[in-house]
């Protein structure tokens, strides 16, 4: 066959990162097996999952590493973000804690990895309106500022959560 033909294999490296119950398994849950867990239990060590994603009409692997929020679950850290050229990183609209939190996981992620991962700032759990603690607007002045995409999603009910994770793959690709 000639060389056109032949099917480029591209695999990228994407974390999950973000305080505990953020929602960050269920985002990933959502977006590879379109599957939700209401009582999921805190991540304990590393999980990754596997994702072929059509970008451009190119066949694209997205490897999604995910991990504990709570630092005594987490494996080690250094081998986490090694080699990845992507990260969503994770607060929950309805626990303002978890956006305080952000610039920690960004001083992390900026320790452990390439300054040019493509980073999306993600504001989860938007399908909880009436407990709101996090406006939209100070979740997209943190990412400006930041120079990190951003996006809000929901893994309940699905909205945005595809969109998030191929923002960050087109971005890479
Ligand atoms: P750790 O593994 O401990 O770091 O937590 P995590 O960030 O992986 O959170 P997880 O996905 O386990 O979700 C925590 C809780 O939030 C679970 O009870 C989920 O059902 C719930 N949850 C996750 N995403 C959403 C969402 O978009 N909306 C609502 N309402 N609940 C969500
Ligand atoms: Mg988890």
């Amino acid at each position: 066959y000639s060389e056109e033909e032949k099917t480029e294999d591209y695999l990228f490296k994407i974390v999950l990162i973000g305080d505990s119950a953020v929602g960050k398994s269920n985002l990933l849950a959502r977006f590879a097996r379109d599957e939700f867990y209401p009582n999921s239990k805190s991540t304990i060590g590393v999980e990754f999952q596997t994702q072929k994603m059509d970008i451009n009409g190119k066949e694209i692997k997205a490897q999604i590493w995910d991990t504990a929020g709570q630092e005594r679950f987490r494996a080690v850290t250094s081998a986490y973000y090694r080699g990845a050229v992507g990260a969503l990183l994770v607060y929950d609209i309805s626990r303002r804690q978890t956006f305080d939190s952000i610039g920690r996981w960004l001083n992390e992620l900026h320790t452990h990895s390439d300054m040019n991962v493509v980073t999306i700032l993600v504001g989860n759990k938007s399908d909880l309106k009436d407990a709101r603690e996090v406006p939209t607007s100070e979740g997209k002045a943190l990412a400006e500022a930041q120079g990190l995409f951003f996006m809000e999603t929901s893994a309940l009910d699905s909205s945005n959560v595809v969109a998030a994770f191929q923002m960050v793959v087109k971005e890479i690709y």
